[in-house]
């Protein structure tokens, strides 16, 4: 008989045709006559109902059929006579793969977010979660669509690294050694040496140094991978394992990167209105009554274009009391990016031209000697979903600025050399997976838009 995902079966015409389904009970109820067993495979946020008669049924056999078992029903689909679903399965034949007792912990529904987070190796079966990854899954296809479309090619880059991209010194150190006996050069320092690497690496915070050289050969590349920083922040918005995509263009200035950071945002929120409705829908109706209007209100608008040193006067003259005050050369905390995109502009902005003091080392300078050509795009509920700049292509400012900062050139040489022979002026940005996620979902943390979270002092399976 043929296995048919339940997602399929709901939309096939049922003629009484023979079909075998497989999945884990939701739920299960009836009465002396009869039985309903809501069977979800995690194919789609619906399940099928299968219908079983208890005439001719085996009563020992269904009392394990329980919320959590696992099985298999051979029977016919027919036009559901009951309201809330358009065909349901006659079940001929039950076959149960694997129990689940009463010490199943998903066994009512309404658990809070912080107990489904402390059962992640189980979340993936709830109704939530199930549309959660379903949508992540759509957005990394769309992704990958999206740049390959344009002539993009996926660029990999490595997750081990000695050179340090973002220069915020978060690095998770990699190393071999025994940690109870490192070795110690004569001067008491770590010996790194005899490390596996015979020197010191890290797993990367950004392929984008990695990036820049796939750009400047290939023309236009993308990464898609995992991005590690060892930041101790505990927000709804950081993780420390979380998934970037960062292309890199050869011959695109900060106008480019604009244009391309807001087609690519909308291509992705527009793939999920058009491929993934059903768990949308359930999301919205279940979490943020807006939800849908929110991502059908980001594709239509266009995202403000605004200067830094004018985001600094609207915050100074908005009147807000803020926790943190904001003046000219500080960083942009949550609280002001998003009273400039939900109170002021009421749509996202793409904050340019930033003080070089507060931004990376590879930005392009401009003229002023003061800011560079970095932008921040800033999402309502999110803040920061992207930051990139234009890349500085000039050696001689590119070497002054990393012997400002005191960067190592033993590990950037290379990086450098790139603007020694054939330079180009080439831009990139960093969109954060999760942080996408957070916004398309409506969830509000970014440990429940991953499958299994790693942060400060948590990672468990
Ligand atoms: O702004 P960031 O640090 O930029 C870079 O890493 C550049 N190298 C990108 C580039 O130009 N190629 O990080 C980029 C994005 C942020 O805007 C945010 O969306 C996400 O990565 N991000 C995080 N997401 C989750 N948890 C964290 N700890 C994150 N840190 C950054
Ligand atoms: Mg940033």
């Amino acid at each position: 008989m043929k296995k048919v995902r339940i997602s399929d079966l709901l939309a096939l015409t049922p003629e009484g045709q023979s079909v075998s389904v497989k999945g884990w009970v939701r739920t299960k109820r009836g009465n002396k006559n009869v039985a309903f067993i809501a069977l979800n495979d995690g194919s789609t946020i619906n399940n099928i109902q299968i219908v079983v008669d208890m005439a001719s049924a085996d009563e020992e056999l269904l009392k394990d059929v329980t919320t959590g078992a696992c099985v298999c029903v051979e029977g016919r689909l027919v036009e559901s006579v009951g309201s809330g679903q358009p065909v349901e399965v006659q079940a001929d034949k039950i076959e149960i793969y694997g129990k689940a007792d009463s010490t199943y912990p998903l066994q009512k529904k309404g658990h809070s977010m912080e107990f489904l987070r402390e059962i992640a190796y189980l979340r993936p079966r709830t109704n939530t979660f199930g549309a959660v990854f379903r949508i992540r899954h759509a957005m990394a296809y769309a992704i990958h669509k999206f740049f390959n479309d344009k002539g993009f090619y996926y660029w990999h880059t490595p997750l081990i690294t000695a050179s340090d991209c973002e220069g915020a010194g978060a690095m998770f150190n990699v190393t071999t050694m025994d940690l109870n006996n490192v070795p110690k050069t004569e001067d008491g320092a770590v010996d790194y040496s005899q490390d596996f690497f015979a020197r010191q690496t890290a797993l990367t915070v950004s392929g984008q140094l990695e990036g820049e050289l796939g750009a400047l050969a290939l023309g236009q590349i993308y990464t898609f991978g995992p991005t590690f920083r060892a930041e101790n922040s505990n927000t709804p918005r950081h993780l420390a394992e979380f998934w970037m995509i960062e292309p890199e263009m050869a011959f695109y200035d900060l106008e480019d990167n604009m244009a391309l950071a807001e087609e690519f945002i909308k291509y992705c929120v527009q793939y999920a209105l058009d491929n993934c409705m059903d768990d949308l829908t359930f999301l919205n109706n279940m979490f943020d009554k807006e939800l849908i209007e929110r991502l059908r209100g980001v594709v239509a608008c266009d995202f403000v274009r605004l200067d830094y040193t004018e985001g600094i006067r609207i915050l100074g003259e908005s009147g807000k009391k803020f926790e943190f005050p904001c003046t000219w050369g500080c960083d942009l905390q949550s609280e002001h990016e998003r009273y400039l995109v939900e109170e002021y502009f009421k749509k996202p902005v793409i904050l340019i031209n930033y003080p070089k003091e507060i931004k990376s080392f590879y930005m392009k300078q401009n003229e002023d000697g003061k800011t560079v050509r970095a932008m921040d795009v800033l999402f309502p509920k999110i803040g920061e979903i992207i930051g990139g700049s234009e890349r500085e292509a000039d050696y001689e400012k590119l070497n002054a600025i990393i012997e400002e900062r005191g960067m190592s050139k033993e590990t950037l040489w290379w990086y450098l050399d790139t603007r020694r022979w054939g330079s180009a002026p080439h831009s990139g940005f960093g969109l954060g997976f999760e942080r996408l996620l957070l916004f398309v979902t409506g969830m509000a943390n970014i440990r429940d838009v991953i499958p299994f979270p790693r942060t400060p002092k948590n990672a468990e399976y």
